[in-house]
């Protein structure tokens, strides 16, 4: 039975790209669970220049793909255009022609700010995007070749990543707070936080659920993974400072005043959706799968609980 399960392990070959950002690193810890995991950051492939990919997945035939690599950074997408479109959209066409030409699976993530948040209740995976900045443009673009050239995938849209070590929202108020009596933090848009290891034990999850049957799989397409609540900037800043009361953080976050500010206030490159929380409930129906709320999520950051 060992037996079994060791040679099983081996013959689920599971390719990760963008193995150094938050998800990334947690998914090829996580990953490493089901099957024999190829961590590769930008070194080990440049989505900015995707020739080397063919050979890459021809040599070590995977049996899912899982890209972790996206531009991020939202403001910068305004002014790198043509950056976040090769590695949101065109790389990502790339990657999904070569996963249905070696009938691998694709798992790739997405965003809530596909969205053009008017809705002003939880997004479902039917509801109809409109992406409002380049990067929800880019990310979206991505989506749809996917969509039509896939026929065993997953798109996992989430919102907010959080983790350790990394450069989020969390890590973002912290740092700032340094030199500041008081922080201004944006009130009127609603969206959730969500830990990166809560992510990636989802995805473990369904993974596992998957590979039981993939030829008569029927669940593939649009998933969106967050936890249960929805909140704003300034609440999420809010509760941040609480925690960091509660642990005794050193540093001036656990006193600096956090205010709240209007949207209009705060000028930004990219527009955000004033309103971006996505309903999860498809995941629960189809995987029996939730993710614990924001504020898990905050906890999990901020404690060093792993
Ligand atoms: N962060 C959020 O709040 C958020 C919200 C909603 C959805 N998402 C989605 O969730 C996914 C993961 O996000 P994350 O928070 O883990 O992002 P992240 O921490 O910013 O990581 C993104 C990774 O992509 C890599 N990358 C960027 N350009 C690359 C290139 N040219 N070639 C190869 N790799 C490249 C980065 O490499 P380097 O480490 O070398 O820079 C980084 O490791 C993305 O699809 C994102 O769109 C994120």
């Amino acid at each position: 039975m060992l037996d079994q399960n060791i040679h099983e392990h081996s013959k689920n070959k599971i390719l990760i790209l963008g193995s150094n950002g938050q998800l990334g690193r947690d998914l090829s810890k996580n990953l490493s669970k089901l099957g024999e995991v190829t961590s590769l950051d930008r070194n080990g492939f440049d989505f900015e220049n995707p020739e080397s990919l063919d050979l890459i997945i021809k040599r070590l035939n995977p049996k899912f793909i899982v890209n972790a690599a996206a531009f991020t950074n939202v403001d910068g997408a305004e002014s790198f255009e043509k950056s976040a479109y090769q590695i949101n959209s065109l790389t990502v066409k790339k990657i999904a022609i070569l996963a249905h030409e070696n009938n691998a699976v694709l798992i790739h993530f997405s965003t809530d700010y596909v969205f053009d948040g008017l809705k002003e209740e939880p997004y479902l995976e039917s509801d109809t995007p409109n992406p409002i900045s380049v990067y929800g443009n880019s990310k979206l673009e991505g989506e749809n070749y996917i969509a039509e050239i896939c026929s065993k995938y997953l798109i996992l849209r989430t919102s907010g990543v959080i983790s350790k070590n990394a450069d989020n929202f969390i890590s973002k108020i912290i740092n700032l707070s340094n030199d500041r009596d008081e922080l201004n933090i944006v009130s009127d848009q609603e969206s959730s936080l969500n830990f990166s290891g809560f992510i990636s034990q989802a995805v473990l999850e369904m993974l596992a659920e998957l590979k039981l049957n993939l030829n008569e799989e029927n669940r593939w397409g649009i998933y969106h993974l967050s936890g249960q609540e929805s909140g704003t900037w300034y609440e999420f800043a809010k509760f941040t400072q609480e925690i960091s009361k509660k642990i005794n953080l050193d540093s001036n976050f656990s006193k600096v005043d956090i205010s709240p500010i209007s949207s209009s206030q705060f000028i930004q490159k990219a527009k955000r959706p004033k309103y971006s929380f996505l309903s999860s409930v498809k995941l629960k129906d189809n995987f029996g799968i939730e993710l614990p709320n924001w504020k898990n999520s905050i906890i999990k950051v901020m404690e060093n609980n792993e």
